[in-house]
């Protein structure tokens, strides 16, 4: 438990958690067999989901990160900042995003515009969560763990304002 309490409650135990990346790990291998995929984190949101998510790959893939930037305390700021970018070309790679959350999809609007320029051979994304009534901008992700309400949900890789990142599980945060 963290040491100040910000939880309203638990939304996903380990366990959950667990259990559908795995299945989401199953899916993806399976439609990426053959294709060598090439899975680009979205830091530092992702970090938890990937490296869980990535356990549960079973064909050849290779690894690469993105940093952005757009939130600030418990609200985006509408404005995206590429903080790191990718360190191979995508020419030609089936590119999966690893993303943690879809909120109002500000984000991955602009992520998926500025892949697109890089003739990558397809692009597609895998989210945690989503939260499809903030939506802002048009996103798709093909891959969604969990479809979550409006409201701010903090562990397993999600913070406020930095805290909060390590916890295992996912908790509604508390206001
Ligand atoms: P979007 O651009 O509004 O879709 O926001 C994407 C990013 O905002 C995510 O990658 C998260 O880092 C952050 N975010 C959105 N909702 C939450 C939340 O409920 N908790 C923590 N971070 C969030």
């Amino acid at each position: 438990m963290p040491e100040t309490p910000v939880l309203e409650r638990v939304l996903f135990s380990e366990e959950q958690l667990a259990e559908r990346v795995a299945a989401l790990g199953r899916e993806i291998s399976a439609d990426y067999k053959g294709k060598q995929p090439l899975f680009v984190g979205i830091l530092r949101g992702c970090i938890m989901f990937y490296a869980d998510l990535l356990r549960n790959i079973s064909v050849d893939c290779t690894m690469d990160f993105m940093c952005l930037s757009s939130y600030s305390g418990t609200s985006s700021t509408g404005e995206v900042r590429t903080m790191l970018d990718l360190r191979e070309s995508i020419k030609g790679r089936h590119v999966v995003i690893v993303e943690d959350i879809v909120d109002t999809g500000l984000t991955l609007h602009y992520l998926m515009n500025n892949l697109k320029t890089r003739g990558a051979a397809s692009i597609e994304i895998c989210c945690l969560l989503d939260k499809p009534a903030n939506r802002k901008a048009e996103v798709h992700p093909k891959y969604v763990g969990f479809s979550v309400e409006n409201e701010f949900v903090i562990g397993y890789g999600l913070d406020y304002n930095e805290l909060y990142r390590n916890l295992p599980y996912i908790g509604v945060f508390k206001k």
